[in-house]
């Protein structure tokens, strides 16, 4: 008997994950034969859902919060981009059975950014605020873009100092806190702060954002989040969410499984009638 590859995300909670909608437009579009499904598995069950998974005709994996950090421990080989993000979202399950450990985050986030809203990363002066694994994971793709420079803020300040040091060698990156961007302007500003997800802002100086720049908030919501309508009422070009990488993560990670890169665009369109409608 044919068996159907299996695929799933795991989280806790995840019954608002959009992944299976994503993952089985990207199927149907792209004519493979696939299931993909959501699993709640709370961080203390991570180990036996695994294996259970893997027992069951698993081919791939997305993790999401709170089980990144621990994935990433779980994996028999990871890329580049997982060793330094310190996080897994996509697990490969490779013909011999081992685990491959790949966080596709950053890329998604910078494929939104520069392909979907024609924002110029190279050479831009570019702001992220929050130093946790969110920021972690967006560091390598941004610098790879090679911006003019790169700030970390956090509330936190000794955790954004940490995480420029750590990244040095990828180009200039300054960690400092919120207070210390009095008197700056950025082209970009990523908010990768969890503040977001429960309707609260940093406490940011007022100008920050010129008329020309892009904000981008890298949670999403339904309606606006805190951050993106402080970037409008500072009058930022560009107010974004995450929707967009979200996607675009998802992209990156069934290709690593199919080889196939589905058409983003459609799937985009999609989410955003969707979330119109609430
Ligand atoms: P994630 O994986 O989503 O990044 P995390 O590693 O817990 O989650 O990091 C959360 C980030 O949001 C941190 O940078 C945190 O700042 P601290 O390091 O000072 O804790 C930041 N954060 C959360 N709530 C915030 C708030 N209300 N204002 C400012 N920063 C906030």
């Amino acid at each position: 008997m044919m068996s159907i590859d299996r695929y799933a995300v795991f989280g806790h909670p995840i019954n608002h994950s959009q992944s299976p909608f994503i993952h089985r437009c990207f199927a149907k579009q792209t004519g493979q034969t696939l299931t993909y499904e959501a699993i709640d598995v709370p961080p203390e069950n991570f180990d036996r859902a695994l294996a259970d998974f893997l027992a069951h005709k698993g081919r791939g994996l997305n993790c999401t919060v709170p089980l990144k950090e621990l994935a990433f421990q779980k994996m028999d080989q990871l890329t580049e981009r997982a060793r330094f993000s310190k996080a897994v979202n996509t697990i490969i399950v490779q013909l011999d059975g081992t685990l491959l450990g790949d966080n596709t985050d950053g890329v998604g986030l910078v494929t939104d950014l520069v392909n979907n809203h024609q924002v110029t990363l190279h050479n831009a002066r570019i702001l992220i605020l929050g130093a946790g694994g969110a920021a972690r994971g967006i560091i390598g793709p941004i610098m790879a873009q090679l911006p003019a420079s790169l700030y970390i803020a956090n509330r936190t300040v000794s955790k954004a100092e940490k995480l420029a040091l750590e990244f040095a060698q990828t180009g200039s990156i300054i960690g400092c806190g919120f207070d210390d961007l009095a008197g700056f302007s950025f082209d970009i500003i990523l908010n990768a702060t969890s503040a977001s997800l429960s309707n609260q802002l940093p406490p940011l100086p007022d100008d920050l954002v010129h008329s020309a720049s892009c904000c981008y908030d890298l949670a999403y919501a339904n309606t606006a989040t805190a951050f993106v309508k402080w970037a409008k009422a500072q009058g930022a070009a560009q107010c974004l969410d995450g929707l967009g990488m979200l996607v675009e993560q998802a992209a990156e990670a069934f290709y690593q499984w199919r080889q196939i890169r589905p058409d983003t665009q459609k799937v985009i369109a999609q989410l955003e009638a969707k979330r119109k409608i609430g």
